[in-house]
């Protein structure tokens, strides 16, 4: 192949041989496709051995192509394929194969979302994307928002927002300038009981601490009791406590279950708090003209976590955080000589760190553009719709039969379940599918295992769902 070059160039010499090390990747991966199972089944201790076996920085290095047939052999096998038909568990979905395409330009040119020297047409996309997000969240052109790596840092940025509005509009405090005020550790977080762990974290990292986040009991459907929400607000103030921000789930991470939006606006309305939906998983319905009404109207919050790399197959990371007014992300913007000096803006430069808790970012943005643009609304539609239609019918399934309890109606596409014969036969079943390739997830619920089919893959047909629910009888 010749001498693995050190970046690429415009030498002849060294663009052919980085043809050929990228065809050489993608033939390496279009093989590993062959093997449908998820995972190999290699043990946990075995593959932890045989890995440390393959060391870590050698003197001399081996050069590209001896490197790949050493990730080919005895690391591709065992990496999980998310594309299997029998991966189900988490809410982590096989890529789009233009987005995998997008990954290699994003990683090629490398540019940086900080400031505009560092990704001129990257920093117009992403701008360009973020407009038509908004808007297709139904917001208005007050609104704004920002590429993150993922669910949780969308949370944890829209939270931080959500604490410095309230501040400044009801204490009168500047957080950015004056730190915390003396009665901070009165701030109370309401959320589903159910909702993501991102909240605790945040609420943690905040310096308000777990104890911060007060649990919302849930209805039978697993959506925030309303009427407790607003019981427990009223308690908390009439206790000398201070609710300033509330979370709606849009699709909690077990059982995809949605709350109410306009029901939790009114109450943050009328107590004067901000309002966040973390729609991580939800956000694909979307692109649904058939089920987008499940989702509500999520231009009623203040904020909106919308995350590719779940419903809407995108390679991780992917994910934004949108706000209803501009003013909201002020918080994040904070001016460097050597980087986004105030002049630039004058001269009509936009430099994106401005909006962002990150600096250095990647071109994410680049997989959005190119996936919406190759398949449009329809395609992800159809994407969307084939993942809501596969849970439902994985559902019918389990009422229809007495081996089977499941306890929720989807909403999305996500399906808790389990047998009947108790705890261990549930873990049983989910360890032993595991060891034959087909990894399906486990949760708990009223202190009961579960079992849970997390179902994005659109290559998943009714007939696979058939055979996993007569391989799980099988093995009771
Ligand atoms: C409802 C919900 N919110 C937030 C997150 C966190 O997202 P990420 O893993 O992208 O940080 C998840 C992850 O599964 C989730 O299910």
């Amino acid at each position: 192949m010749g001498k693995t070059p050190v970046i690429l160039s415009a030498d002849a010499e060294t663009k052919e041989v980085f043809r050929r090390m990228i065809a050489d990747t993608a033939d390496a991966i279009i093989r590993s496709y062959d093997d449908n199972t998820a995972y190999s089944g290699k043990d946990v201790y075995k593959l932890r051995e045989d890995l440390n076996r393959l060391g870590f920085l050698p003197e001399k290095g081996t050069g590209f192509e001896e490197t790949l047939s050493t990730v080919e052999k005895d690391i591709m096998p065992h990496l999980l394929r998310t594309w299997s038909t029998m991966y189900m568990p988490h809410l982590h979905a096989p890529a789009l194969t233009e987005t995998i395409a997008s990954e290699l330009i994003i990683g090629t040119f490398n540019d940086s979302m900080d400031s505009w020297d560092q990704g001129p047409a990257a920093t117009e996309i992403e701008e360009n994307m973020i407009h038509g997000l908004v808007k297709l969240f139904g917001f208005g052109p007050e609104a704004d928002g920002t590429f993150t790596s993922g669910g949780t840092q969308s949370n944890m940025a829209a939270i931080i927002a959500g604490r410095d509005w309230f501040c400044k509009k009801h204490l009168n405090w500047d957080v950015k300038l004056n730190g915390l005020p003396s009665c901070y550790g009165k701030l109370r977080l309401y959320t589903s009981e159910v909702s993501h762990f991102s909240m605790d974290k945040t609420c943690h990292v905040m310096g308000l601490g777990y104890n911060s986040v007060r649990k919302l009991p849930i209805d039978s459907r697993c959506k925030v009791d309303i009427e407790k929400f607003e019981e427990m607000v009223k308690q908390d103030i009439d206790d000398g406590l201070i609710p300033f921000c509330a979370v709606a789930t849009i699709g909690t991470t077990d059982y995809g279950s949605i709350d109410d939006v306009a029901a939790m606006r009114r109450i943050c309305d009328k107590y004067g708090m901000f309002l966040h939906a973390d729609a991580s998983y939800g956000s694909g319905l979307v692109m649904s003209s058939r089920y987008r009404s499940r989702m509500g109207d999520l231009s009623l919050c203040d904020s909106v976590t919308v995350d590719f790399h779940k419903m809407f197959l995108l390679p991780i990371s992917c994910s934004v955080v949108l706000f209803r007014e501009k003013s909201m992300q002020e918080c994040f913007e904070l001016h460097a000589d050597y980087l986004n000096r105030e002049e630039d803006e004058e001269e009509g430069y936009i430099n994106l760190v401005d909006k962002s808790l990150q600096t250095t970012r990647r071109f994410d943005a680049l997989k959005v553009f190119m996936s919406f643009r190759t398949r449009g609304k329809d395609g992800f539609a159809s994407i969307i719709d084939t993942a809501v239609e596969n849970a439902d019918y994985f559902y019918s399934r389990l009422i229809a039969d007495p081996v089977f309890i499941a306890p929720v109606k989807p909403e999305i596409s996500s399906v808790v379940f389990a047998v009947i014969d108790g705890d261990e036969a549930n873990k049983n079943i989910r360890k032993r599918l595991m060891d034959e390739g087909t990894v399906i997830g486990q949760t708990s619920k009223d202190g009961k295992v579960m079992l849970k089919f997390t179902l994005l893959n659109p290559a998943l047909t009714h007939d696979h769902i058939d055979k996993v629910i007569d391989r799980i009888k099988a093995l009771r």
